[in-house]
């Protein structure tokens, strides 16, 4: 379940990042939800709601009075699958824990019982206020779902946390509060991002895997309810509740992979591992004056074809093959040879594709070959046709075993 055909109320409060609230309107009508957008009457000092009207699938409102309608707030709470409010202001946080419904934002809040996902945004001092956390505490205990900030630049030239995500991951955890849990009780294990090997003290043999991909597999699976293990080269920040263990090189990774192997019900190795890194790094940095160095290469070891040998019974194991030529056979070649049950083909040379993109294309291949071909789409929707396999695949062993 996503949010495609589903009623979605966008709440927007006064701050300044309420002009990206615009972008999560027009991505959630993109990906197929009917948008109603409340803005408080602060929002508009901001932005215009004839901007959202524009953009979403009815009319902004601004006020409980001047709609016409004789009570806005029961009809869009009512009537809501979800409700998102990016940015959510601290005042609107405080009167949303406390009840306060003075407002149409707030009063749409109190009148819904469907879920809600809060996207705080404010500066780093209001977010991190007792008085803030507090409210926010009692709301996830009330089951709001809150999207923490990020840290980033902020109004004014501050740099902290407070600042928005962008529209992208504020609409994947939309999605992922609206999926199903058909992943509650499994563990998954994900691998992700380039490894970098050492070269000398300061220099790496790296690759421009960005690792997107594993992250956005990690959190779909816990927002399927799964439990969920990251190993992970990159510094992106997980939501909380998944296992974030960093790593760097092949043999750190392949340590953390073993370590979590058995314990494993679902391994997706999406780490681009290196293959080959230096034989003898250097302790120090190498010198220039010493000529140019020869970097002798010795073979890394191949940790998706050990979890393959050592696969147990009823494990699912789903491997990346990033392929330039020959895609589809090649990922079947590699599937066989790593004894996976799934792999996820993609032809790196194509534009907008892999490495580096916020999008992919990707053809998934079971034993049997190809299942699904997913044209160009976000990481997340990758995530979310692979994992929709994963279950399949874990009926499937279920109902064997
Ligand atoms: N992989 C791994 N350990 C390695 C290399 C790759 O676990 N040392 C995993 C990757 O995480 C991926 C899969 O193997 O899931 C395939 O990676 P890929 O680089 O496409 O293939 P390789 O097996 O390295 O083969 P080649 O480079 O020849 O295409």
């Amino acid at each position: 379940m996503s949010v495609a055909g589903r009623r979605v109320v966008l709440g927007v409060s006064g701050g300044i990042a309420a002009y990206k609230a615009v972008g999560v309107c027009r991505r959630l009508v993109d990906a197929g939800a009917h948008v109603a957008p409340v803005l408080t009457p602060n929002a508009t000092r901001f932005i215009g709601a004839a901007t959202f009207s524009a953009v979403a699938s009815e009319p902004a409102l601004t006020s409980l009075y001047d709609s016409g309608e004789p009570s806005p707030h029961t009809r869009l709470g009512q009537s809501a699958d979800l409700v998102v409010i990016a940015p959510a202001t601290a005042r609107v946080i405080s009167a949303y824990a406390t009840g306060n419904s003075e407002g149409l934002l707030v009063a749409t809040l109190l009148a819904t019982r469907a879920p809600v996902l809060l996207c705080p945004a404010m500066h780093t001092e209001m977010w991190e206020h007792p008085a803030v956390q507090d409210n926010l505490e009692v709301l996830r205990r009330r089951g709001v779902h809150v999207l923490d900030p990020e840290v980033g630049q902020l109004a004014g030239g501050d740099v902290g946390a407070g600042r928005l995500p962008e529209p992208a991951a504020i609409v994947a955890a939309a999605q992922a509060v609206l999926a199903p849990q058909d992943l509650k009780g499994v563990r998954v294990l994900v691998s992700a991002g380039g490894t970098r090997e050492k070269i000398d003290a300061v220099r790496v043999i790296s690759n421009r895997s960005s690792g997107k991909q594993g992250h956005a597999i990690a959190e779909d699976a816990a927002a399927r309810g799964a439990s969920v293990t990251l190993v992970t080269t990159t510094d992106r920040a997980v939501s909380r509740g998944i296992e974030r263990i960093a790593v760097a090189s092949a043999a750190d990774m392949q340590a953390a992979v073993l370590a979590h192997r058995d314990a494993s019900d679902v391994i997706v190795m999406a780490a681009a591992v290196a293959d080959f890194r230096p034989a003898a790094p250097a302790e120090g940095k190498i010198k220039k004056d010493a000529g140019v160095p020869q970097i002798v290469l010795e073979p890394t070891e191949d940790i998706l074809r050990g979890l393959g040998e050592a696969k147990r019974p009823g494990q699912i194991l789903v491997g990346f093959a990033a392929e330039t030529d020959d895609v589809a056979s090649n990922a079947l070649g590699k599937l066989q040879r790593k004894n996976l049950d799934l792999i996820v083909a993609n032809d790196v040379g194509a534009p907008g594709v892999g490495f580096d993109h916020d999008t992919n294309a990707v053809t998934l291949i079971g034993t049997g070959g190809p299942i699904l071909d997913i044209p160009l789409s976000s990481k997340h929707d990758v995530a979310r046709a692979l994992l929709d396999a994963v279950v399949a695949l874990l009926k499937d062993v279920r109902s064997t075993s």
